[in-house]
């Protein structure tokens, strides 16, 4: 499937992964009581947290993008992850499939409709009782000013469309406006990259 990351997936991992490390680091910390759970990495890029927690001994993994060249850059890693091709908003899976999702770095970039469907994907993609891990920004009295101009660049060069969303995105207070109280449960909060970045972990809400 064609997608705008088709241009950048070249640059995209030796551009990026000074800055993302430490978060990918972290995420994987939040996990590691989840080593032998199934984890879906939606909107995964070129694979590189699942490669993190590959390393580090977790067993069930699963990748998924909608850019082909973002996943042949994760495919050259030779990992041992499963790789899909696919769109995050109308994926293929059954049901209640996976134990935990993970979304880093998608919804900010995507408008309102968009958003809204991959958080109903993810609902129904997720067992009872697992979780969803948010990596996303997050602007608040506590984020350092210089953060806040290098992501505003970084966004602006993905263009209007991409910097629009970004823009709706942190003026409707981010996830929290996205995640509805009824379908997920807030379990862990951890602010990164000087307060500009949360990562948000919720359980499914059993009705
Ligand atoms: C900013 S990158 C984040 C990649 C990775 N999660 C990370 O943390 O580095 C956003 C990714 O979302 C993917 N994407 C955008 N729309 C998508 C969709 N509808 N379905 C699946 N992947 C999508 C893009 O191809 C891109 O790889």
């Amino acid at each position: 499937m064609k997608s705008e990351y088709d241009f950048i997936a070249i640059i995209y991992d030796p551009v990026l992964y000074i800055f993302l490390k430490p978060i990918r680091i972290a995420v994987m910390n939040m996990l590691l009581e989840y080593k032998e759970k199934s984890i879906l990495d939606l909107c995964c890029g070129t694979g590189n947290q699942l490669k993190l927690l590959e390393k580090n001994g977790f067993k069930d993994l699963h990748c998924l993008d909608i850019s082909n060249k973002m996943l042949e850059i994760a495919r050259k890693k030779n990992l041992t992850i499963k790789i899909y091709n696919e769109d995050a908003t109308k994926t293929n899976f059954k049901n209640e499939l996976f134990d935990i999702v993970i979304i880093s770095f998608a919804l900010h970039e995507k408008n309102r409709i968009t958003q809204k469907k991959i958080i109903e994907e993810v609902y129904r993609l997720i067992k009872k009782e697992g979780f969803v891990l948010v990596v996303d920004y997050n602007f608040d009295k506590k984020t350092d000013k210089l953060i806040k101009i290098g992501i505003n660049i970084i966004e602006r060069l993905g263009g209007k469309e991409h910097y629009n969303n970004f823009k709706n995105y942190i003026r409707n207070r981010g996830l929290l406006s996205l995640i509805k109280k009824d379908k997920f449960t807030l379990i862990k909060a951890n602010k990164r990259l000087f307060n500009g970045v949360v990562i948000s972990m919720y359980q499914k809400t059993i009705s």
